[in-house]
């Protein structure tokens, strides 16, 4: 597929780019989230809040439910002292109007800097992106992509997962595989950085072809049995089967509780895996299993926090090189930390 202008490659610099699919990405330019992210989350342990984006609006513009990611990113950009405006849910916009999402965007981007969104329809971020002046940045479309939370998936394996090299890893998919958009942009990612991949779903629910075409042979295995791939499993990514995306409520009644991590599943992974979930969970992790240190959902939540920081400052031209001349006190700290 050829890329379109709306999905240009980030290719090392991100102002003013949107942020729409892990395709747009190399591996420099993920490191660079993740260098920045580091950043993020050591000055929100040493001072709270920086003033970095203090002039700046961002826009949160949501047509789907949402808490974390919503909040994640309106904390985000409040915690680098930057006004937030949002509209949320369709029935109160002009959408329920009939207004097409090209007279949003055009609307939105005339109150503020940089506008996140979700939106139900697969593509509607590149959408966006193509008659935007300023960056969108994709926050979950349908079916198809949630970039930011891939970044995060990311960070989070990083700093969870034994000897912290994606290279070096198996990660394990379960649950939806067809409709979690936060897969198929976690697999994408990994992929680039030659991660064995397992996908566990039952036959309803498997990984789309398309997106296992691009993965360059980095799928070691592909089973409904969790059990023939728990014991090589270095992180094990579970999901929620996708409710909405279901046309037959009776097909999803039947798959909703296909897979349940318990504590007995625990006592039979390896002692060093780490549990991760983009949530919000359903049934399929017990809540006994949350108070397992290998349980790792909940620090994704923070996590994602730092790297929507890193996001927002980097489309808006401020990231780190930006950065030292206007965090120089608080920069002196970082050295001091390091
Ligand atoms: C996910 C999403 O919206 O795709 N949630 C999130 O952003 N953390 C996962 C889900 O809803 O199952």
């Amino acid at each position: 597929m050829s890329v379109t202008p709306e999905l240009a490659p980030i290719a090392g610099d991100f102002t003013d780019k949107s942020i729409v699919s892990i395709k747009q990405f190399d591996l420099a330019d993920v490191e660079q989230v993740m260098a920045e992210a580091e950043r993020m989350a050591i000055m929100a342990h040493t001072q709270g809040r920086s003033q970095l984006l203090a002039d700046k609006l961002v826009a949160n513009l949501f047509y789907e439910p949402s808490t974390r990611t919503f909040m994640s990113f309106e904390a985000a950009a409040k915690r680098l002292g930057a006004g937030t405006i949002a509209t949320q849910g369709v029935e109160y916009s002009s959408i329920s109007k009939g207004e097409t999402l090209e007279d949003t965007i055009r609307t939105v981007e005339r109150y503020a800097s940089v506008i996140d969104m979700r939106h139900p329809q697969v593509g509607a971020a590149a959408v966006a992106a193509s008659v935007a002046r300023v960056p969108i940045i994709n926050g979950g479309d349908g079916n198809g992509e949630h970039p930011t939370q891939a970044l995060l998936d990311l960070f989070t394996i990083r700093e969870e997962a034994v000897d912290h090299q994606p290279e070096n890893l198996t990660v394990t998919m379960l649950g939806d595989l067809k409709n979690g958009r936060t897969v198929h942009s976690l697999a994408r990612l990994l992929a680039m950085y030659g991660t064995k991949l397992n996908f566990v779903a039952p036959p309803q629910l498997k990984m789309p072809e398309d997106i296992k075409y691009e993965l360059n042979g980095a799928v070691q295995a592909e089973t409904g049995e969790l059990n023939e791939v728990l014991g090589d499993t270095d992180v094990l990514y579970v999901t929620r089967v996708q409710k909405e995306r279901f046309e037959d409520k009776e097909e999803y009644e039947a798959l909703k509780d296909h897979y349940v991590i318990t504590a007995d599943i625990m006592e039979q992974a390896n002692p060093t895996m780490i549990l991760m979930h983009p949530l919000p969970r359903v049934n399929e992790i017990h809540p006994d299993v949350d108070k397992d240190p290998r349980a790792k959902y909940f620090d994704q939540v923070e996590n994602g926090m730092y790297v929507r920081m890193a996001l927002l400052a980097l489309v808006l031209g401020r990231g780190a090189q930006a950065e030292k001349t206007i965090w120089l006190p608080e920069q002196r700290r970082i050295d001091a930390l390091l």
